[in-house]
Parts: structure tokens; C-alpha cells; sequence
């Protein structure tokens, strides 16, 4: 099986990496299942690189129905150290304009019907998730997106998410902004607990696409609002990608982040016993 350094998970509207060499195509099997498509692997910029569609091609999963264990399993079984998301957001602040990209740092969970971790069955582990993200991915991510110098960036912010597939009431959306929530979307987790169980280092290029439906004087969002919006930052994220895997150190192990050791001294379980 080839291997890669850096895993791109893609949400709405990106559903290939073009700009790949040496591209292979594999089918991985996990012990929870397919992942939601064949995983794309090749170079970008001369580092290798597994693509992943999330919803898979033609957007067949909903959010509820993405299986997040056996996507994580699948890129951590391919050598995956660096795990990039790539994900369509509402904004709930009126200076995160659509067509921004934000770099969040917090997670808020409003999900209700997903399995969160991989342990069960007789061994109980509590990782640290107070910091969701991986803070040296972030600040590259963040790095990278400024270079780009068209885009409006915002570092930072509370992303919740909901379960959907409906979106939010207005009720809900407001409620959210009065507790200091900066954007919505439907699939940070399970995915993001996921990858801190597997030590990846995990973080988010989130695409304002739309306000949601809490701003009076705009549509509510809907999913062309969505699409259109996407499309129009979607080769922004490519070449965020481009630009990362050129900065990301050689040596995970010399970084600060707690991710690669993330389950050491967090299992609870005596196996004596
Ligand atoms: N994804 C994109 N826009 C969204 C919104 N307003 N709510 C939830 N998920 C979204």
C-alpha cells in the first residue's frame, strides 16, 4: 500500500485533488467498514498526499451518514501524520463575510447520532480535547491562506456543529451567536475526536459560504448559496494545500503539540485485571 504524509479530507464541493503526480487510486479496507470513497494518493508540491472525499464523489453521505472511524483508520493506516479538513461553514458573525475562510480553534458539539470514539468494548480511554486542533497545523494552515493575499482570513473562532441535514431555525442560529459561536457546519465531528484518537495532528480550512439564517436583511441559506460560494473558494483551499505541504517540518516528533502522544497515559482500563 503506498503511503503519504498529509490527509485531505474533502467536504462539499471538493471532491478531487487535480494537480496531484503520481497519482494511485486505493480502496482501503478498515475494521469499521469502507471510508466514503477510494482514497486518491500523490504529490503535492513534492510531498505525498492522501485525498479523501467525505461526502464521496457525487455526494452521496450525508453528514449524519459520514463514516468518520473507518475514514480516520483508513488515513492513519496510509502513513497519514498531517490531517487537513477542507469544510463548507455558516458564519454567525457579521465580519466573516461569505467567501472568508476561517482557521477555528474551538469545537462545539451539537451532534447527537454519531459514534465519537474508537474505544468501547472493555477499553476506556479519555483523551485531552481541550485544544481540538492541532495548533502547529493551524498556524500553517493560517500562514499559508495570508500568502494567498485575495482572501480574507480570520484566525481563530468557535465552530459548532450541528447534526443536521436540515439547517438550523433561526432560533437555533441566534441562540448559538449569543453563546459566542463563530460558525456552523455539520462535520467537524465525530472526525476531529477521531483524529486525536489516532495522534493525527487534525485542523480545518473552513469556507464562510453563507450567513446562515440569522441575518435578516439576507436569504437564508440554502444550498446553492452554498455551492456557489464554495466553488469560488475551492481553488483557494488547492493552493493552501500547495503551500502547506511545503512548510510542514520534516519531524512531527520535534513539535510542541500533544497530538502525536495523545492516548499515552489516557487509557483508563488495567489490562491486569
Ligand atoms: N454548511 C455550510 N453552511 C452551513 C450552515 N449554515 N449550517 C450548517 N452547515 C453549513
Amino acid at each position: 500500500m503506498p503511503q503519504a504524509k498529509i490527509g485531505v479530507i474533502g467536504g462539499s464541493g471538493l471532491y478531487h485533488m487535480e494537480g496531484m503526480t503520481d497519482v494511485e487510486e486505493v480502496k482501503v479496507q478498515t475494521p469499521f467498514g469502507d471510508p466514503s470513497d477510494v482514497i486518491t494518493i500523490g504529490k503535492v508540491s513534492g510531498v505525498s498526499m492522501a485525498f479523501l472525499p467525505r461526502h464521496g464523489r457525487g455526494h452521496r453521505l450525508s453528514p449524519s451518514e459520514v463514516p468518520s472511524r473507518a475514514n480516520i483508520w483508513a488515513l492513519k493506516s496510509l502513513g497519514v501524520e498531517w490531517a487537513i479538513s477542507v469544510s463548507a461553514v455558516g458564519s454567525l458573525r457579521e465580519d466573516i463575510v461569505p467567501r472568508d475562510l476561517v482557521i477555528p480553534d474551538q469545537l462545539f458539539d451539537r451532534t447527537k447520532d454519531r459514534v465519537k470514539s474508537f474505544y468501547e468494548g472493555g477499553v476506556v480511554v479519555h483523551c485531552s480535547f481541550a485544544e481540538p486542533f492541532c495548533p502547529t497545523l493551524g498556524s500553517l494552515l493560517l500562514e499559508s491562506a495570508r500568502e494567498l493575499g485575495n482572501v480574507n482570513v480570520h484566525q481563530g473562532g468557535t465552530y459548532v456543529c450541528m447534526e443536521g441535514p436540515l439547517f438550523s431555525t433561526k432560533a437555533e442560529s441566534n441562540v448559538y451567536r449569543k453563546l459566542g459561536m463563530d460558525i456552523i457546519g455539520m462535520t467537524a465531528l465525530p472526525e476531529a475526536k477521531l483524529a486525536r484518537e489516532a495522534e493525527l495532528c487534525y485542523a480545518i480550512i473552513a469556507c464562510a459560504t453563507d450567513y446562515d439564517c440569522w441575518y435578516e436583511s439576507e436569504e437564508s441559506v440554502s444550498v446553492d448559496m452554498v455551492v456557489g460560494n464554495l466553488s469560488a473558494n475551492i481553488e483557494n483551499a488547492k493552493r493552501i494545500l500547495q503551500k502547506v505541504a511545503q512548510k510542514l517540518p520534516a519531524d512531527r516528533s520535534a513539535q510542541t503539540c500533544i497530538c502525536e502522544h495523545a492516548v499515552a497515559s489516557t487509557i483508563m482500563t488495567d489490562p491486569a485485571r
